[in-house]
């Protein structure tokens, strides 16, 4: 199976920071390197930062002060030698010839581990950039289908091993290796071509992680790993069958598409003590901050809400807002209250959370992939760095007694980790 690493400097779960032993800041390089080098020594194919581009005072600790992933990346890149980097960009709020640069730049500078999360942002930027008006859900595919496929070109800009370097010759580079571009599209007009050749791995991964029918859509053409929330088995069954499906439809190959569901993993000696963390982490929610990410996580203004009422029935809206839709079908399934619904989303916010033996965890992995649910995990630890220790120290051997999981990379770039073929 394949792991990912999902960081967040503060912990995952809202109330993570405040666990006793642990260590928490986004602001903190030092701890985010060691914590991908414990990811590297597991042998983690990666280490995933998401990202979002709006900040209020009540945001999640881990997310209220986030730097740019790239740049995270960058630094990242010279203090590790094999783990893949993976960061988070939007496809509504970038620049693609930018994007296209920086991650290119960081996929050479890595030797090939670099991949790119592609999301087109649910929360409203347009207050921090010079677009008006944040698009809708299906107009926000629209951007990021002609964004990717503008990207890929770009990336393309180049054949493989330009440099020549004959100094007697004269001649430093082959030129007709560089193709140009010339995209003209609806939403973006870019000459090309890239300035940036290509790594030992070809070009970045490409993840996609919207679940909503055009997410899927835009995963089973160009995603190459998908990041989605599942509850339960038969949930998560479905959907990856489904994007499967996609993908062969879309007349790709799919073992060459990696499903990767979240997985909160709260390790005990014993499933009575592993339950006692969860509530311990519980207890140390911060009620105060209940309506304001009640409010993103389902993207609907919920404040002045009584939280002690029953979730109420919210619209789905215009066909994306899929994690609204989990979230609300996980209220409705439980018959929770808004309070209850907030705990929820404090400590995972919709994705699955499992708190037992290192044994029972292990078991449960084994299970999803076993069962044609899951290729792997994006492990999203509630707190650092114990949280994450646990499971690499304890989770980790057992899946590598069983051969579930490698024990050491046989690969040097991102796509070998992932057994994905070497990119156009
Ligand atoms: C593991 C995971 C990580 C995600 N990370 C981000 C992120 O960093 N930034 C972001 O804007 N959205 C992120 N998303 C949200 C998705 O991009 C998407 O908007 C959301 O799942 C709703 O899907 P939909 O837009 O297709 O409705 C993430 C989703 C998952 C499952």
């Amino acid at each position: 199976m394949h792991l990912g690493l999902f960081l967040l400097a503060a912990g995952h779960h809202a109330a993570g920071w405040r666990f006793p032993g642990a260590e928490s800041g986004t602001e903190n390089f030092e701890l985010i390197a060691r914590i991908a080098r414990e990811a590297e020594a597991a042998k983690f194919d990666m280490v995933f930062f998401g990202d979002r581009l709006v900040t209020s005072k009540d945001a999640h600790p881990s997310m209220i002060t986030r730097p740019d992933p790239l740049v995270v990346l960058s630094a990242l890149a010279v203090q590790t030698s094999r783990i893949g980097l993976a960061a988070t960009a939007s496809t509504t709020y970038s620049d693609p010839f930018t994007l296209a640069r920086s991650l290119a730049s960081v996929d050479l500078l890595s030797k090939g581990r670099a991949a790119w999360n592609i999301v087109t942002t649910v929360q409203d930027g347009s207050g921090n950039f010079s677009r008006t008006l944040h698009p809708e859900s299906s107009e926000r595919y629209a951007i990021a289908e002609e964004f990717v496929q503008l990207v890929k070109g770009l990336w393309r800009s180049w054949d493989a091993d330009p440099y020549v370097r004959d100094k007697e010759g004269g001649v430093y580079i082959d030129t007709d290796k560089l193709h140009e571009l010339n995209h003209a599209g609806y939403y973006f007009q870019v000459k090309g071509p890239l300035n940036v050749t290509r790594s030992r791995q070809g070009e970045p991964v490409l993840i996609q992680a919207g679940s909503s029918g055009p997410g899927q859509r835009l995963g089973a053409r160009h995603g190459e790993v998908i990041f989605t929330a599942q509850q339960d088995l038969a949930a998560a069954q479905e959907f990856y069958g489904e994007l499967k499906r996609q993908v062969g439809e879309a007349g790709r190959d799919p073992s060459q598409v990696k499903v990767m569901p979240g997985l909160m993993p709260i390790v005990g000696r014993t499933a009575a003590e592993a339950r006692d963390k969860l509530a311990l982490l519980q207890s140390f929610t911060d009620q105060s901050k209940a309506h304001h990410m009640l409010s993103v996580e389902l993207d609907f203004d919920l404040s002045g809400a009584d939280l002690d009422a029953p979730v109420p029935d919210l619209p789905l809206g215009d066909g994306g807002f899929s994690r609204r839709k989990l979230l609300l079908k996980i209220a409705k399934e439980q018959r929770l209250t808004l309070r209850e619904l907030y705990h929820h989303v404090a400590s995972s916010r919709g994705h699955q959370v499992f708190a037992g033996t290192a044994e029972q965890i292990a078991d449960h992995m084994q299970h999803w992939v076993n069962q044609g649910a899951a290729d792997g995990f994006n492990i999203m630890p509630a707190y650092f760095p114990s949280g994450f220790e646990e499971f690499t120290r304890e989770v980790v051997p057992i899946l590598q007694e069983r051969g579930q999981f490698r024990r050491d990379y046989t690969g040097q770039t991102l796509r070998e980790h992932l057994g994905l073929a070497q990119s156009a």
